[in-house]
């Protein structure tokens, strides 16, 4: 088993599975941050659930920042490792010939989701943790009203137009990323040609609508606050 996740194909195979655990949670994701746009209980009464309950803290959140990391270090190690292979295959790099611009540039697709994610978990996640846990204080989780302030907290942060520029361009790099990664994800797990076609399709979709949708969640809020 070991030795199977340090070959090359092991590693593909690993690289897909974090991929797909992300694309679940991304989806997730979305499902609560677009209640914000239809209903602000709901968004409230949704966030605090995923915020507190014990096994989204203590089980579900360590899995997701270990599936982050991990998807992040393998691949950095797999794009290193394909430009050795290249570089030793081929007398200069093979570019559009055998592979599309977006495969090629998925590290930098890569890169500017980790550059989002930084500026993301400043935003949300280290005043979350914060409050909770650093100084222990669960009234901090209530807004100026009778509710909680996530929503007021999550419209504040999209005032800012150079925020939210900021963030639709992470997601149409996003958007990018998912494109090729889905193919690449389908491909390392092994999908058969007969059930490829609708799974291209299904991933085609998904990296579109998606951060779609979290552009639209942004603009939303920008325009409505
Ligand atoms: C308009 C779009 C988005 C909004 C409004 C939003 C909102 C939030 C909020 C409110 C939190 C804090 C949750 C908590 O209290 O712990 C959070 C956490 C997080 N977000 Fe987003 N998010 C958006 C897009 C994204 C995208 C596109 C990604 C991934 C590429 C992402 C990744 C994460 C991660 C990894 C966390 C930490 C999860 C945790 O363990 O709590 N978010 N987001």
């Amino acid at each position: 088993m070991g030795r199977f996740f340090k070959s090359s194909i092991g590693r593909k195979y690993a690289m897909a599975l974090s991929a797909f655990f992300l694309m679940f949670f991304l989806l997730q994701h979305f499902a609560i941050n677009i209640l914000s746009v239809f209903s602000p209980d709901a968004f409230n009464e949704a966030s605090h659930f995923m915020g507190t309950f014990w096994a989204v803290q203590y089980v579900l959140q360590p899995i997701l920042i270990f599936g982050v990391v991990y998807h992040f270090v393998m691949g950095f190690i797999l794009e290193a490792k394909n430009r050795g292979a290249r570089v030793k295959k081929y007398a200069k790099n093979n570019g559009a010939a055998n592979s599309s611009w977006m495969s090629r540039n998925m590290i930098y697709s890569g890169l500017a989701i980790l550059a989002f994610l930084v500026l993301h978990f400043i935003d949300f996640w280290i005043p979350e943790i914060n409050t909770k846990y650093i100084q222990g204080d669960m009234s901090g989780l209530l807004g100026d009203g009778d509710g909680f302030r996530y929503y007021e907290e999550l419209v504040h942060k999209f005032v800012n137009p150079l925020r939210v520029g900021a963030y639709v361009a992470a997601f149409i790099f996003l958007s990018l990323h998912l494109m090729h990664g889905f193919s690449s994800a389908f491909q390392s797990a092994g999908a058969t040609s007969m059930r490829k076609e609708k799974l291209q399709l299904f991933g085609k979709a998904y990296a579109i609508l998606i951060p779609l949708g979290f552009i639209f969640i942004a603009l939303f809020h920008h325009f409505n606050h």
